[in-house]
């Protein structure tokens, strides 16, 4: 598919099939995570956790969902969450949250190529980071802390509209 194509067909899906994605796939999508740009190039400051179990899914949708102060299914019952975390100490305030979202992009993008839905899960960074029983059981590397998140898998309804790409948001031009 066309890069623009992709951009402008990818949106949030919000539910799911339970059917797993293929491995190639995901490695796939995984490697375009890997092909974002990064402050300072700082790659190693990166860590990638991708979880299939069903459990463990469960476990993490209920902390989501208290953290969040929400109901309902904040994993919209994808068979794929993928949590980017980031060392905590970081030369730069805040870059983390912008590494993570580059990554975050350019694999929801990616998925959306390979045809299969996809969205941006912020809370599964709080939810996970504040969860010491959560961190060990992911294993989140020592003095690293989950940032955000995404969920992937094959749309409950394939939805292929495209949005028009057009400048919607407030811009001026000097
Ligand atoms: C930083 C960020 C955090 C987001 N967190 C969530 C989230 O926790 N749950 C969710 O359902 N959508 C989340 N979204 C998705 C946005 O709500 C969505 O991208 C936006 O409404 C535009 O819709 P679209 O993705 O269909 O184009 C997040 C998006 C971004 C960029």
């Amino acid at each position: 598919m066309e890069t623009l194509k992709a951009i402008a067909r990818r949106k949030s899906v919000r539910s799911y099939k339970p059917d797993p994605v293929p491995e190639e796939v995901l490695n796939t999508i995984l490697a375009a995570g890997c092909a974002a740009p990064v402050g300072m190039g700082m790659y190693d400051s990166l860590h990638l956790t991708v979880i299939q179990n069903t459990e463990m899914l469960g476990r993490i949708s209920e902390a989501v969902k208290k953290i969040m102060n929400r109901g309902g299914s904040p994993l919209y019952g994808a068979p794929v969450l993928i949590i980017i975390s980031s060392r905590e100490s970081m030369p730069v305030a805040g870059i983390e949250y912008a590494n993570a979202s580059c990554l975050i992009d350019n694999m929801l993008i990616a998925a959306t190529d390979q045809g299969l839905g996809s969205v941006y899960i912020w809370g599964a960074g709080p939810a996970v980071s504040s969860d010491i029983s959560l961190m060990k059981a992911l294993a989140i590397p020592e003095g690293f802390k989950p940032v955000s998140g995404l969920v992937l898998g094959f749309p409950e309804s394939p939805d292929m509209s495209e949005k028009e790409l057009k400048i919607t948001i407030s811009l001026n031009r000097i």
